[in-house]
């Protein structure tokens, strides 16, 4: 049995299905989830990775756990696991927690909890992800418009679905523990070709407006911490040369390149019909 935490967002939701598809038993867990949000067949247990203690049913009979950044104590999530008799742990965690451990602290701190678990562990460090764009869903679908910060600093975002085909071949394999994944796509995308690639997949104009970062600063503190806003607009903004760099890791694990922001704006165009 695996537990996947965050089983209704767009990385658990993926590898709930992977896994399912591959017959492994599966626990997935959200503070707000039923037996309608999973495949037939898998359990569904609502909790709070904010309090550990209510994680004991889901954890019980698990093996394995794919655990997200959330709540503010990883080690008391790490010990209920113990208890429960799980003996290995994938953290998804974020890239900034290398590169820009300050504004990062958070994953930085559960990346420590689960070294000194005691139980075995891979790290995989996303870096920013396509699935972003469904910020812009809405103006896109009601005015056929983009606004954002630094419009032609590129990034290697990653399609979701291959951070949760790594955790799945990871969960899957002890040969990964010990080992710390940094996860991107092929291949730097700016603010501007991700607005042109949902274009495309549209068969429709996209008008692109880039924001001060001023602008940018404004909105996104409305809905992140403060430190989170600075580290995230210095990654848009003035990308270092390792947040620019394609990692070759998703290839090393799966045996194949990540997947394009243009094949995931394909995908998933009808967010933004
Ligand atoms: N987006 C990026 O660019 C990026 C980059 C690097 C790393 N990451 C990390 O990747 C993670 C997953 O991304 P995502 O796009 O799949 O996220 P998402 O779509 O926002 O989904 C988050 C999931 O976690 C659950 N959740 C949130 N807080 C929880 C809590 N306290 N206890 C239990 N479940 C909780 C949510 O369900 P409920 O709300 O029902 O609980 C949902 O299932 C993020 O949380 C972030 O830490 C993201």
């Amino acid at each position: 049995m695996i537990v996947v935490t965050g089983a209704t967002g767009n990385v658990g939701r993926a590898l709930v299905r992977m896994l399912t598809e591959a017959q492994v038993p599966v626990t997935a867990v959200a503070r707000h989830i039923t037996g309608a949000d999973v495949p037939p067949g898998v359990r569904a247990v609502a909790a709070d990775l904010a309090e550990p203690a209510g994680l004991r049913v889901a954890f019980d009979g698990a093996e394995a756990l794919f655990l997200l950044v959330a709540g503010e104590n990883p080690h008391g999530i790490l010990e209920v696991a113990k208890t429960a008799g799980i003996r290995k742990v994938v953290l998804l965690s974020s890239q900034g927690a290398g590169t820009r451990p300050e504004a990062y602290r958070h994953p930085g701190l559960f990346e420590a909890a689960v070294r000194e678990s005691g139980l075995g562990w891979t790290i995989l460090r996303s870096g920013g992800m396509a699935t972003n764009a469904f910020a812009w869903a809405e103006s896109i679908r009601t005015r056929r418009e983009v606004a954002a910060p630094f419009g032609d600093v590129g990034l290697p975002f990653i399609d979701p679905d291959d951070v949760a085909a790594v955790a799945a071949a990871v969960l899957g394999q002890d040969a990964h523990l010990g080992t710390v994944y940094t996860l991107t796509g092929p291949a730097p995308t700016t603010p501007r070709e991700r607005a042109a690639a949902i274009a495309a997949a549209l068969g429709e104009p996209v008008h692109f407006t880039e924001q001060t970062r001023e602008e940018a600063h404004k909105l996104m503190a409305r809905f992140m911490p403060l430190p989170v806003v600075e580290g995230t607009l210095a990654i848009l903004g003035e990308p270092t040369e390792g947040e620019q760099r394609v990692s070759p890791d998703v290839e090393r694990v799966l045996g194949r390149a990540p997947g394009t922001f243009a094949a995931w704006a394909e995908r998933s165009a009808a967010a933004f019909r």
